[in-house]
């Protein structure tokens, strides 16, 4: 059974080392690729959180031989395309998952229903959508351009895109479609974002074609190029691995190192961003691992002060603004977070969410339309009252940024639909008692 809350409170220092679970993102490629390519991909160090599993099982309605071997270690066999599911594909919480896999559809020709959670069915596809539409797929959706809808692919043309967006869910998206229209895609971003997919095409033997041309970068990507199984080795995800280095920055006497964390140049906006706030951060055993740099992050309890996160920094860090929120809470001054139009439409609205949590635990905040001012604590006063029940929306990264947060405020800080944190980091609770961490399964205490 489910808890309908968790509850975070200040304890002793966090102290330990420990592993990030595997990448969300390159775990949704590596099944994805893995089930296009002909012949077997292995899959090391999966995260099996459930946006994943979903991933996974839709992998196999596609047709691909799909297993699960144990501790994080998974076997794929494709057939070198997609092939019509039988039923409806329910994609849960994940816009990573839907948004590629509408992608990598649109290639077949074939007709799927996709179908989500009630988070995903509210997020917009139209992004994803409208360059496909563009290629020559056609969709029904029974209420404008949102789950559920039906997809038709098959007989894609060529596509040269600019991304209205910085998202690397939409280019991946285009780029694996390409992979089967003919003269195949290319996509130009305003800034470049996460380039999992292009590293990994690469992997898969693809030739991607991937060009800077001052902030822009273009991609290219030819069509009909047969992609060939191989070994993937997830490391673990830099949007996970924060949650326990963010807390032992602001837990006093806190020393945690998170092994094996992938340091992807276009994933290490927090880990700057927090360097510039005064974070005592180091890196150790730099290496290679599938194509990707990974290192062990040991973060110790520091006094932060607050800074302005200049806003093109933000695609290397989308998913890490929930955090940063909490550190510059304890920060010194104030934290000026803007360009942030994304984070409207993730699981949640996490502008509103953080704002709203934030200032129900005694944070001084300033919502914008784009943006976030959190006021932080000021030399001398008491730190982060806490105290509160925050309401999550269902969304795992809330969720986890305000248990961290009640881990070093005054008060104890509850969350409600703490489930969902499963959705991309299962083992948080248990990971971040081993290190000290006060969480229970249990409402806040009456006042
Ligand atoms: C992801 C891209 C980002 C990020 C998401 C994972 C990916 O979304 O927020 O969690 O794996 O491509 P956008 O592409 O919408 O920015």
């Amino acid at each position: 059974m489910t808890a309908a809350q968790l509850t975070a409170r200040r304890a002793g220092p966090l102290k330990g080392r420990v592993r990030a679970p595997g990448d969300k993102s390159i775990s949704h490629r590596a099944l994805i690729l893995g089930a296009l390519a002909t012949g077997e991909t292995t899959i090391e160090g999966l995260l099996e959180g459930e946006d994943v599993l979903r991933t996974a099982a839709a992998m196999a309605a596609f047709g691909a031989e799909v297993e699960r071997l144990g501790g994080g270690r998974w076997r794929v066999r494709g057939l070198g395309g997609f092939a019509e599911p039988g039923d409806v594909i329910d994609c849960g919480n994940a816009g990573t998952g839907v948004r590629l896999i509408l992608g990598a559809a649109a290639g077949f020709d074939l007709s799927v229903t996709f179908t989500g959670d009630e988070s995903l069915r509210g997020r917009p596809m139209r992004r994803v959508l409208k360059p496909l539409g563009e290629m020559g797929a056609t969709w029904t959706a029974r209420s404008g351009e949102r789950l559920p809808l039906t997809l038709r692919g098959g007989g894609l043309k060529h596509i040269a895109y600019r991304l209205p967006e910085p998202s690397a869910q939409v280019k991946s998206a285009v780029l694996l479609a390409g992979l089967h229209a003919d003269g195949g895609a290319e996509v130009v971003e305003p800034e470049a974002t996460r380039d999992h997919t292009e590293r990994m095409l690469r992997a898969f033997g693809a030739q991607v074609e991937v060009a800077d041309e001052g902030r822009e970068r273009r991609i290219v990507v030819a069509g009909g190029q047969a992609l060939v199984g191989t070994a993937v080795r997830a490391p673990g995800d830099p949007s996970s691995a924060a949650f326990p280095l963010v807390a032992a920055l602001i837990t006093p006497g806190s020393e945690v190192t998170v092994e094996g964390v992938l340091l992807n140049p276009l994933r290490i906006g927090l880990l700057e961003t927090l360097r510039e706030m005064g974070a005592d951060l180091s890196v150790t055993n730099l290496r290679e691992e599938g194509g990707e740099p990974v290192g062990d992050v040991t973060a110790r309890h520091s006094r932060l002060r607050g800074v302005v996160v200049p806003p093109e920094r933000a695609p290397s860090m989308i998913d890490e603004y929930p955090i940063l929120g909490v550190a510059a809470a304890f920060a010194e001054g104030p934290t000026v977070m803007r360009g942030l139009a994304e984070l409207r439409v993730k699981e949640s609205d996490r502008i509103a969410l953080m704002a709203a949590g934030l200032a129900a635990c005694g944070v001084g905040v300033e919502e914008e339309p784009e943006g976030l001012t959190v006021i932080g604590t000021v030399r001398g006063a008491h730190g982060v009252a806490g105290g509160a029940r925050v309401a999550t929306h269902g969304d795992h990264r809330i969720a986890m940024s305000h248990l961290v947060l009640g881990l070093a405020s005054e008060a104890p800080v509850a969350v409600d639909q703490p489930g969902m944190i499963a959705t991309s980091f299962p083992g948080f609770v248990a990971l971040m008692q081993g290190l000290g961490g006060e969480i229970e399964a249990a409402p806040l205490p009456e006042a």
